[in-house]
């Protein structure tokens, strides 16, 4: 079998990894992938937005199965494109990936089908915003309607904050077209909890919860960034939660994404927020989240590709998919100064084999001169797994310890909100 990934970062990496358990799996191609993940694929150089190329590329090598990772070719359609060109696909169509693709959609999906979420109201109209803002109740959370490279959400604690965030949006096109209707909601508060699903348009099988770290500094200070760490489950995360989100978002979910004639196909990602008043949506992703699908999978005991081809063929019911029983942290080292200026360009040392059978997933790395040298912000994540958390988290730092690159940074508290949980005065 020859399989296709679009995509090229940390989440690419850990999937294409759990296929490779698959042993009837003999090639996989990486579009464009990236240097560090040449002992796992071929990397291919393709981009994951030029979707002529990416249909071209399949049809020519005689690709058995492809799968989309990243937001923006699902979005642009590369799952129709690839199926009409008779290439199976995991990934959902063009019209269930506006899911993430538009915030507006998204929340008037919720409203319509009565999905608990942040309370909101939609503008187009920059004058209408800016008077609606005047009372408003602040914090105000402000989200650019499109893809925004998510970066599209400014959390104002002021009026002349949240005026700002809308002019900039709306007027100064930050994110471009994506800010020319915004969405101004509810600010809420609790513990937040990914959880990716597993979902036919039938059966939806979420798989074990995690919590990610967007800020760049320890402590959840600095500026977001694409996620500094991981760690699974997710210790708020209780039975009663996940039997609640079942019943209240996650079936609704799939169920009114149906009712739309928008039947969602792949993976399906809740960003949750567990507030006083019960488990609420922060965010759909129509995709694996990243970095959480570096200690998901580490985790999924079923073979990844026979999950994939049941969800493609709408057999998902049919299967039983496990999970360890364990831990799993993953810890991202990336250049010093990400996600503002930072430097590439430098030798990355990976040890062969690491402590505790540590993995590293690489999401930014190039060949210079023949070596592997680093080539992006966030370079590589390294998940250890652990029969508890505590040592899930110290054999990640361990392991991590063992890579080296000039100006590497890593926050050096993942986790340590997760181990927190149940202990809260
Ligand atoms: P996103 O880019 O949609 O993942 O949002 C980035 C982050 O903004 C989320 O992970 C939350 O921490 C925060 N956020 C988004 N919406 C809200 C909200 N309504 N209330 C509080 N925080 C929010
Ligand atoms: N880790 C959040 C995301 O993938 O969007």
């Amino acid at each position: 079998m020859k399989l296709l990934v679009v995509g090229g970062g940390g989440r690419e990496h850990a999937i294409i990894k759990k296929l490779r358990e698959n042993k009837d799996i003999e090639t996989i191609y990486a579009l464009p992938g990236n240097a560090g993940m040449e002992n796992d694929a071929v990397v291919t150089g393709i981009g994951a937005k030029d979707i002529p190329a990416i249909v071209e590329f399949a049809v020519r090598n005689a690709v058995d199965f492809a799968v989309v990772a990243p937001d923006d070719p699902l979005v642009l359609g590369a799952v129709d494109a690839l199926e009409e060109a008779g290439i199976p696909c995991f990934g959902p169509n063009r019209d269930a990936a506006i899911i993430e693709g538009s915030k507006v959609f998204s929340k008037n999906l919720m409203k319509k089908y009565g999905i608990p979420t942040a309370a909101y109201e939609v503008f187009d109209n920059m004058e209408k915003a800016l008077a609606y803002l005047e009372t408003a109740p602040l914090p105000t959370v402000i989200k650019a309607d499109g893809l925004a490279l998510g970066k599209g959400v400014i959390i104002a604690e002021t009026r002349e904050a949240a005026a700002d965030a809308v002019r900039s949006m709306m007027k100064d096109k930050i994110f471009g077209e994506s800010g020319s209707h915004i969405v101004i909601e509810e600010f809420l508060q609790g513990p937040e909890v990914s959880v990716l699903s597993f979902t036919d348009g039938k059966t939806i099988v979420p798989m074990v919860s995690s919590m990610d770290h967007k800020r760049a500094l320890d402590g959840d200070q600095g500026l977001n960034t694409g996620g500094m760490g991981t760690v699974a489950p997710n210790p708020y995360y209780t039975e009663q939660v996940a039997e609640r989100c079942r019943k209240e978002i996650f079936l609704p979910t799939v169920r009114a994404m149906n009712a739309e004639g928008r039947t969602f196909k792949g993976c399906l990602y809740f960003g949750l927020m567990l507030t006083k008043d019960g488990p609420k949506v922060i965010e759909y992703n129509c995709r694996f989240g990243d970095p959480e699908t570096q200690v998901v999978l580490p985790l999924l005991e079923t073979d990844l590709f026979t999950i994939m081809q049941a969800v493609r063929q709408e057999k998902l019911s049919q299967l039983a998919i496990r999970f360890r029983e364990e831990n799993a942290c993953c810890v991202v080292m990336a250049s010093a100064g990400y996600p503002q200026k930072y430097e590439t360009g430098f030798a990355l040392k990976i040890p062969q084999t690491l402590p505790y059978n540590a993995e590293v997933f690489v999401a930014g790395a190039k060949k210079k001169d023949g070596i592997l040298v680093t080539g992006g912000g966030r370079v590589l994540g390294v998940t250890a797994v652990a029969p508890t958390l505590e040592e899930a988290i110290q054999y990640a730092y361990e392991a991590s310890d063992k890579i080296e690159f000039q100006n590497a940074y890593k926050r050096t508290d993942i986790g340590k909100r997760a181990l927190a949980a149940g202990k809260e005065v």
